[in-house]
């Protein structure tokens, strides 16, 4: 299924956004996920199983999950994003800035600049939402996967159905939205949180689309009560 192609999402109205919010990015992050973002980044890095691997963060934004990643022993990452602005915030970050293990490339996760199968690894962080072509960009991933590769996306979801998702479902509406606005002083921002899940596939339908694109073994968890969803999936071995 292939989020409809709305004005939110167009590429290069995505790139602008972002690229206005990074010096707000993480505080975005810790206030609105209540400081459980940094949990759900360990545990979507140690899906990638990155010990002594090559990783690719693709949507890397200001790094967070690129540094989790080497934290948890990845011999290489290659942190990815479209938006220039991102990547020269992460390399700034002090602890990222000294280390030779992590390197930033400009990269769109729909026309990767890598060769076939250069990858032990590929996660990203809250992007999938992002991509006008879903399906293309899950295929891209496994393109650039070893055979066995990991790929692991986490991402805010829609709610489960039953009384836990309408309180979900409201205060993503009347609380993470307004802070959202608030905290970016971007209007743009403030409205894209939600369009951004328009047309997003369910948690149960992104699972079915990472098989369609050809990955083995998709699963998912809920975290955050369920807001939150990590897949992961292996790109099937020859
Ligand atoms: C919500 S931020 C997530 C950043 C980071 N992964 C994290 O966990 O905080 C989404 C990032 O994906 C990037 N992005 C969106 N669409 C993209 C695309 N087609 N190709 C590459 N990066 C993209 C944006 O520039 C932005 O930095």
């Amino acid at each position: 299924m292939t989020a409809p192609e709305t004005d939110a999402k167009q590429p290069q109205r995505v790139r602008e956004m972002f690229g206005r919010i990074v010096p707000r990015y993480d505080l975005m992050n810790r206030v609105m996920s209540g400081g459980f973002d940094r949990r759900w980044r360990r545990l979507a890095a140690a899906a990638a199983e990155p010990l002594n691997c090559r990783v690719l963060d693709i949507g890397t934004g200001t790094g967070d999950l690129a540094r989790e990643l080497r934290r948890q022993g990845a011999r290489q990452v290659v942190g990815g994003d479209f938006t220039r602005p991102m990547l020269l915030a992460a390399r700034n970050k002090p602890a990222l800035a000294r280390d030779g293990g992590v390197v930033w490339v400009q990269a769109d996760a729909l026309h990767l600049p890598f060769p076939d199968a250069s990858f032990d690894a590929v996660t990203s962080g809250f992007v999938l939402r992002n991509l006008h072509d879903l399906p293309a960009g899950l295929r891209e991933m496994l393109r650039v996967l070893t055979p066995g590769g990991r790929l692991v996306a986490l991402d805010i979801t829609h709610p489960p159905a039953g009384a836990m998702g309408s309180v979900l479902q409201t205060g993503f509406q009347r609380v993470v939205t307004p802070i959202a606005g608030l905290l970016s002083g971007d209007r743009d921002a403030y409205r894209y949180l939600p369009s951004s899940l328009e047309g997003f596939p369910t948690a149960e339908a992104l699972e079915q689309l990472l098989r369609e694109a050809g990955a083995a073994h998709a699963s998912h968890r809920r975290l955050g009560g369920g807001s939150v969803a990590l897949h992961s999936a292996r790109k099937p071995a020859v």
